[in-house]
Formats: C-alpha cells, structure tokens, sequence
C-alpha cells in the first residue's frame, strides 16, 4: 500500500472508533492557470485503481468545491466559499467514498468526519468503469439552508445550481492536480440510504476522481517504432 494512504487509513481507522476529525493538508498544488486548466478539462472514464490519491490531492479537491474563502462567525456555515451559492447559502456538502470508508468533509475545520466504515464506492460508483476510482466525491444539497420563503421546487433549481457550480470546480481542481473526473448523475437514487441523508439533504453528482487510464491509440494512428 502507498504509505501515504496507509497512513490516512490509520487516522480513519483513529478516528473512526474515536469520531474525530482528520485534517486535510492544503489547498496544495492548485498552481495552474485558470486558461489551463479550462483547456484541460474534460470527463475522464478511465481510472487506475491502483493509483491511490494522496491527502494532499483530496484536501485541494475538497477545497475547490467546497472550501471556505471569507470566513465569517456569522455565516451558519462558516464563511463564504470557492463556488458561489444561491443566498449564500453554503447548501452543498460534499462526501468521500474510499478504501477507508465514507466522511463528510467539514469547510470550517478543512478536515474530514468520518460517517461510514465501509467502502461503498461499488454502490454508489454506478457505472461499471467508475468502480476503478479511488475516490468518489458526492455533492449533496441541503434544502433547509435556503431562507423559508422559498418552495420546493426553488429549492431543487437552487440545489442544482450551487451543486454545478461546486462540481465545475472539482473538474479544474482535476485537472490542475493532473487527475481525471466526470461528473455523474446515474447512482444518485441509492445515494440517500447508503449515506444516511436526511429528509432535506438530496444527493445530486457523484465525481469519480483519479488517476486517468489514457484511450489505447488504434495501432494505425501510433507513431513507428511506439
Ligand atoms: C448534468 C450532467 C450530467 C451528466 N451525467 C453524466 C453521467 O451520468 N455519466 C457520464 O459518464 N457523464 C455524465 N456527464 C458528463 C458529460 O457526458 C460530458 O460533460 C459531456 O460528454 C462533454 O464532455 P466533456 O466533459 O469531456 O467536455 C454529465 C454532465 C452533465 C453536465
């Protein structure tokens, strides 16, 4: 095993019988242009089990989607975000599918609160090849963060507005760190037993995340002598 990711199964498996949370390193790595990182997006549906992601690389995925920019006391969440959200709202969490289990990814600590000791990326992957991830990261919205005047199905265009906005920024973080993501909707019904979600919480995308397995070239378009 990667040492790095031993080492994060041993906090989760610390902090699971505690409840503690893990703390993420980080942002790091998130240097390249914005252009750059534009041009390099795309949705990648080849991944390389066996490259683990390190914390490192979670904590920055984590931070783009979700991470807190203007902290504020007064904020019920902690602060203002990367991504921005209807009402300042804050309303998406974002959850970790891995190995080591499931955790809810906290903004205001940067850190990680483990939920689930199972590994549930082979029910909430969907799609066979996305089962090749190491990591899945799911975007839920939470309803009852928008002010009371508004109605269910405004809440559902909000939810999925603040949750796209949330996910474009797990796709540039990707491609900054050099890693492959897609954005899926398939596995989302299943998602609100297998995490636990409330009666206000609704799972909307589920991102692979990993290392990208690049599309074998047909042998008439490689290059002599490869
Ligand atoms: C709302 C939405 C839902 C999507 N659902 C899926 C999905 O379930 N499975 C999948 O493989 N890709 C899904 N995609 C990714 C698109 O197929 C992809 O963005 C599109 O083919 C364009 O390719 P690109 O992202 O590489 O530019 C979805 C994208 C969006 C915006």
């Amino acid at each position: 095993m990667n040492p790095v990711m031993g080492l994060a199964l041993l906090l989760a498996l610390e902090a699971g019988a505690s409840g503690d949370a893990i703390p993420l390193p980080g942002p790091e790595g998130l240097t390249m242009s914005v252009g750059e990182a534009l041009v390099k997006r795309h949705s990648a549906r080849r991944f390389d089990s066996a490259a683990k992601l390190t914390r490192a690389q979670i904590g920055a995925l984590l931070w783009a989607a979700a991470g807190i920019t203007r902290a504020d006391p007064a904020h019920p969440q902690g602060g203002k975000r990367t991504a921005p959200s209807a009402f300042g709202s804050a309303s998406i969490d974002v959850f970790v599918a891995s190995e080591e289990g499931t955790f809810l990814y906290s903004p205001k600590e940067h850190a990680l609160l483990p939920r689930d000791t199972a590994d549930l990326r082979g029910k909430l992957a969907g799609a066979a090849w996305a089962k090749d991830a190491p990591v899945l990261l799911i975007l839920v919205a939470n309803f009852d963060r928008y002010p009371e005047r508004t109605s269910a199905p405004e809440r559902r265009d909000y939810a999925f507005a603040d949750g796209a906005a949330a996910g474009e920024n797990i796709y540039l973080a990707a491609a900054a760190l050099g890693l492959g993501t897609v954005l899926t909707m398939s596995s989302i019904s299943e998602a609100a037993t297998l995490l636990k979600l409330g009666k206000d919480q609704r799972a909307l995308f589920v991102f692979p995340v990993g290392r990208e397995v690049p599309e074998e070239k047909p042998e008439k378009d490689k290059a002599p002598g490869k």
